[in-house]
């Protein structure tokens, strides 16, 4: 045998016995009964954008996404006046105080205005609000209720996000939402 050869045996009997000694496969479960991991958001439904005055944001919003406005909608609720733009699958919502005790107003108070809240959609708000529940993520609505356009809607509080305020959307039945 050429030492080249022999090296070559070697090198491959090595490689073998490397093999041999990776950890015996039953250290890891088979992959079926691992579960898969559990996938709570489904898209971002829409970014919540502060603004002081629908007036002059929805024609610089027209401009900005050469589209018109699809939806205008007071949510008595929030205290908020609220104009919707389909961007894609997701949506731009604006948001303009009604009320100097509503929450867009106190963060207008204090923030310039700008982007607000994320907004996802998810497959199930009542569960998704229990798992969060269970790890102690702190929620600023323990319990869905009704939004804009109908969406049963939830919000994260921001300490608990790392600072985004988090809102969970699902729509009460396929098909419905803000378009
Ligand atoms: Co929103």
């Amino acid at each position: 045998m050429t030492p080249t050869r022999r090296r070559r045996r070697v090198q491959s009997h090595v490689a073998a016995h490397r093999l041999n000694h990776l950890p015996p496969a039953t250290d890891n479960p088979p992959m079926s009964d691992t579960p898969a991991p559990k996938r709570l958001f489904k898209k971002i439904d829409h970014l919540g954008i502060a603004v002081p005055s629908l007036a002059d944001a929805i024609p610089l919003y027209e401009t900005l996404l050469g589209a018109e406005v699809e939806h205008v909608e007071v949510v008595e609720d929030q205290k908020v006046r609220t104009a919707f733009f389909t961007v894609g699958e997701s949506h731009f919502e604006l948001l303009e105080p009604t009320d100097p005790d509503g929450p867009i107003a106190r963060y207008l108070a204090k923030n310039r205005p700008g982007i607000h809240h994320i907004c996802v959609q998810v497959h199930d708000i009542d569960a998704v609000l229990a798992q969060y529940k269970a790890a102690g993520i702190r929620l600023i609505d323990e319990q869905p209720r009704i939004g804009a356009g109908g969406m049963r809607i939830a919000f994260v509080h921001p300490k608990a996000t790392g600072g985004v305020l988090l809102e969970l959307s699902e729509p009460l039945a396929e098909g419905e939402g803000h378009a």
